[in-house]
């Protein structure tokens, strides 16, 4: 690291994990995962393994025409997909801007909101007299006792909307399509966004047994046996071998167990967030809190007189401002040029800065990009192993994984390591699974 300040390179150290730590990082995942899957454990479990109630994989034969809700990442989302035939799926979407007012305000609110762009997108679509199923991708902690039955276990990703939390949010989005009286909706499936993002990829790969988003938030699902989801009533007589398993893994380490690689910055981020003590993973992965760790070692450099010497940045003194699409872009910068390092610290009021910053700006944001990448190889492997298979596809999306320009090289090169040379695996960027995994789970409910 020759041209970059010693003062950085001893705060991104906190941030270098070992091939010992990630190894440590598997090992209590696994653990917390066994805790959240078996019954006894299960009620004092941090990583939840929720059951999806979806037990079957697509056949590439689902077909018809299908709406979509799309709740919990960066856009709120209404889709309409006709599954048309196996290579040939429609899909018709509209995003909905959502106020932050909405994201924290009563709930009711955000599911008249949500009842009153489905109306407004269902006339646009001219199918508004069809009664069309509907699967509704909600991506956060939900407890589900059945398909279309979800209980919301806790916000996450900065929603902190009052009277839903415990609440079937099937039931408030149902009573709030009933309070505007003209819609004609049948839900049949609430989901996750990793389940939908497995379906969805599993359509075209037959064998893709993982579902990951690495976006606004981060979480994975997975292909488990029936056998060992132990909080289905049914798990010893079903006559279905698989159960999709939405983990929450988000929340790995809110009872301590990650203590050992967190920074005093995780400690400062978490702090300013609405979930305070939660999601303890999740903030040192996903696109929500990417962007502030790198803010928080830039103003601690200013502050040691370090980095930006004589710049008054009104940006980087407020919370939340540096974007995690800054990472992306600025990783993006060839190895000897600063032209998008330039562009993001001018959009962030910081001018003229010499490349030495710049060279200290991107040292910042891969050191928080590469541990980002190695918890996730960490959860990833923690899967592979336990389903013990040898040969697998993960469906990924998320915009972490999507715009960042080394995310995915990173992700195959630590879990390689992890995972040493008998496991094949392949990353698959996942198509819309929010909306087109949607489709596939509703129609797969409506045959029943
Ligand atoms: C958060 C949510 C989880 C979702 C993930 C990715 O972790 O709790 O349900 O899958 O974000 O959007």
């Amino acid at each position: 690291m020759a041209n970059v300040y010693p003062e950085a390179v001893c705060i991104c150290k906190k941030f270098d994990l070992s091939d010992a730590q990630m190894q440590e990082v598997v090992s209590r995942l696994t653990e917390e995962m066994t805790m959240g899957l078996t019954k006894d454990t299960h009620p004092r479990a941090v990583v939840k393994c929720w059951i999806t109630y979806v037990q079957d994989l697509p056949t590439g034969q689902e077909r018809g025409k299908y709406l979509a809700l799309d709740l919990g990442g960066t856009n709120f989302r209404v889709l309409l997909v006709d599954l048309k035939s196996e290579t040939e799926v429609d899909i018709q979407s509209k995003i909905y801007a959502m106020e932050q007012s909405l994201m924290k305000g009563p709930g009711k609110d955000l599911f008249d909101f949500i009842a009153e762009c489905l109306a407004n997108f269902v006339q646009e679509q001219k199918v508004e007299n069809e009664e069309l199923p509907l699967g509704f991708t909600f991506s956060f902690p939900v407890q589900q006792l059945g398909l279309a039955n979800g209980v919301l276990v806790a916000w996450t990703k900065g929603f902190s909307c009052e009277g839903v939390e415990g609440r079937n949010v099937v039931e408030l989005l149902q009573e709030a399509i009933v309070r505007r009286g003209n819609l004609k909706i049948n839900i049949v499936a609430i989901l996750n966004d990793t389940t939908g993002t497995l379906m969805s990829c599993a359509f075209k790969k037959l064998n893709c047994r993982i579902g990951l988003i690495v976006g606004t938030g981060c979480n994975a699902c997975y292909v488990e046996k029936t056998a060992n989801a132990q909080v289905y009533e049914d798990y010893q007589t079903s006559s279905k071998p698989n159960m999709i398993i939405n983990c929450e893994w988000g929340a790995f380490g809110d009872n301590g167990v990650l203590d050992f690689i967190r920074t005093p910055y995780d400690k400062v981020v978490d702090k300013s967030t609405p979930n305070k003590g939660r999601q303890t993973f999740e903030k040192c992965i996903s696109g929500m809190y990417l962007g502030e760790l790198v803010r928080l070692i830039m103003v601690e450099l200013k502050e040691q007189g370090v980095l930006f010497k004589g710049v008054d940045s009104q940006l980087l003194q407020q919370k939340w401002t540096f974007e995690s699409r800054f990472l992306s872009e600025v990783e993006a910068d060839p190895p000897c040029s600063y032209c998008k390092t330039s562009k993001v610290l001018d959009e962030y009021g910081i001018r003229c800065a010499p490349d030495s910053d710049k060279a200290c700006v991107r040292y910042i944001c891969e050191t928080i990009s590469r541990r980002s990448a190695k918890l996730v190889a960490c959860g990833l492997a923690c899967l592979i192993k336990r389903m013990n298979n040898k040969d697998l596809s993960v469906g990924i999306d998320g915009s972490v994984y999507r715009f960042h320009p080394k995310y995915h090289d990173l992700l195959i090169e630590f879990m390689q390591k992890l995972l040493g040379p008998c496991f094949n695996f392949e990353l698959v960027l996942s198509e819309d699974g929010s909306g087109r995994g949607a489709a596939l789970i509703a129609a797969v409910a409506a045959q029943k």
